[in-house]
């Protein structure tokens, strides 16, 4: 068994360190305008002019079973689904609101089909809810809000009630996670501090302003097991770094623990369909995120952002073929897998990331840089009952070397021979079963 000790949290975590990697969703009115899903209030765009994105959101081929289909055969075992983002259109039939997807032309509930899809796969399904809401007539105007700069912003502001707004969310996750059967994550998000420069009763909001203590109970009394994130600012299951690669297992705060966490990045540099952002990240990147999180216990939450007609655009889906060629062959080295033993961690060598099986037993070795013919493992020697490349099963010769190097430690190496020429793989693994 792994040796890591992680902090106890609430929620049920015991499928989710397993599965190690997801797909997230943003999927809202503003893959129309197809420029970020922050669109409204970069733009400053006012209500009657975002009306339109409403009175035309007309998913046509949008297929649910098929995000579905493609989720799986990238690897990903769950999923998180925007069933409401900052703009603050709801995916979902709910009656506290007339701003969802059932009073536009679609005239579906589009989380339920999700739901639906995603569980027939055998999918954990999670919902991101935000916190943020630049719809909502009683949203208090905030630095953030598409309002901010209007000349009578604070006249618009002045009799915004807060506490409504707050049970409004508490009405809406409570159908949320009562309309949908077992509901596995829910993703809050965010809270931020006021900005100095502006006026000082555009406030920033966290968890007063969300009521978040009833909030978390009202999700927990219905779903005793769900795995709730920590962007209330009330710390729950799940440590959330967000467009960024950790190199160290995050750590509490306050405690230095060991936490779960979960990392989420994008295909390109925007989580909402983007059509015309060109940043779309390597294959060899898209691999090596997954294996760098893994490697330091995290998982890895995978954005695609769907165009307003319902489907992945070709570069997403090649993207989510680059995990899934990969995965085919060597999601043995992801699923139950975490961080490396420290003893065997210290002499990872150059150029490679390890991760190993919960129960200890076996170790992969992802060789980012493609080594010339022999991988040398220090102080390995003895250790290895047999190894192999993981894609295809064949074996790779081993031989103990013991030598002493240039501080005059002696040191019991272990080599592995492999072809001069890198397998046609992205990111080769080896498969070190453990005596
Ligand atoms: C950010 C952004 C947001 C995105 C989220 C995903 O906080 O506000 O657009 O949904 O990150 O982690």
């Amino acid at each position: 068994m792994s040796s890591y000790v992680v902090r106890k949290t609430p929620g049920d975590l015991s499928w989710f360190t397993h599965d190690r990697f997801g797909m997230f969703i943003h999927w809202g009115l503003y893959s129309m305008p197809a420029r970020h899903e922050w669109v409204k209030t970069n733009e400053c765009i006012p209500e009657e002019k975002y009306q339109k994105y409403f009175q035309y959101f007309n998913p046509d081929l949008f297929d649910a079973r098929e995000w579905a289909k493609q989720a799986k055969a990238a690897g990903m075992k769950y999923a998180v689904l925007t069933t409401k983002h900052h703009e603050g259109f709801c995916l979902f039939d709910s009656q506290y609101t007339d701003y969802k997807s059932t009073n536009t032309p679609i005239g579906r509930d589009l989380v339920r089909e999700y739901v639906d899809a995603f569980r027939a796969e055998g999918l954990h399904i999670g919902f991101y809810y935000s916190l943020i809401d630049w719809h909502h007539p009683e949203f208090p105007i905030d630095h953030l809000h598409p309002r901010r700069n209007d000349p009578d912003a604070y006249e618009q502001s002045k009799n915004r009630d807060m506490h409504k707004y707050a049970e409004y969310m508490r009405n809406q996750v409570t159908e949320l996670l009562t309309n949908y059967g077992k509901i596995d994550v829910l993703w809050f998000d965010f809270s931020y501090e006021h900005d100095p420069s502006f006026p000082d009763w555009m406030k920033g909001k966290g968890k007063e302003e969300w009521e978040a203590e009833q909030l978390i109970a009202t999700a927990r009394t219905l779903q005793p097991h769900i795995i709730i994130d920590n962007r209330t600012q009330i710390e729950q299951d799940l440590w959330t770094p967000e467009q960024y690669q950790p190199t160290e297992w995050i750590r509490h705060q306050e405690t230095g623990e060991l936490v779960p966490w979960e990392a989420c990045q994008t295909f390109s540099g925007s989580w909402g369909y983007y059509r015309d952002e060109m940043t779309w990240k390597s294959p060899e990147m898209l691999i090596q995120m997954l294996i760098n999180t893994v490697s330091v216990g995290g998982n890895l939450l995978m954005n695609v952002g769907p165009t307003s007609r319902g489907y992945f655009d070709s570069r997403a889906q090649d993207a989510l073929k680059v995990y899934g060629n990969w995965m085919h062959y060597n999601s043995r080295s992801i699923y139950g897998c975490t961080m490396a033993e420290p003893d065997l961690l210290k002499n990872c060598p150059n150029g490679c990331k390890f991760t190993q099986s919960e129960d200890g037993k076996r170790l992969y070795v992802h060789l980012f840089e493609y080594p010339f013919q022999t991988l040398t493992l220090k102080n390995m020697a003895g250790k290895v009952d047999y190894a192999q490349f993981l894609h295809d099963g064949s074996e790779l010769l081993m031989d103990e070397r013991i030598r002493t190097n240039a501080s005059g430690e002696e040191e019991q190496n272990l080599l592995i021979t492999l072809p001069v020429v890198k397998p046609n793989v992205i990111v080769p693994v080896i498969e070190l079963f453990l005596k």
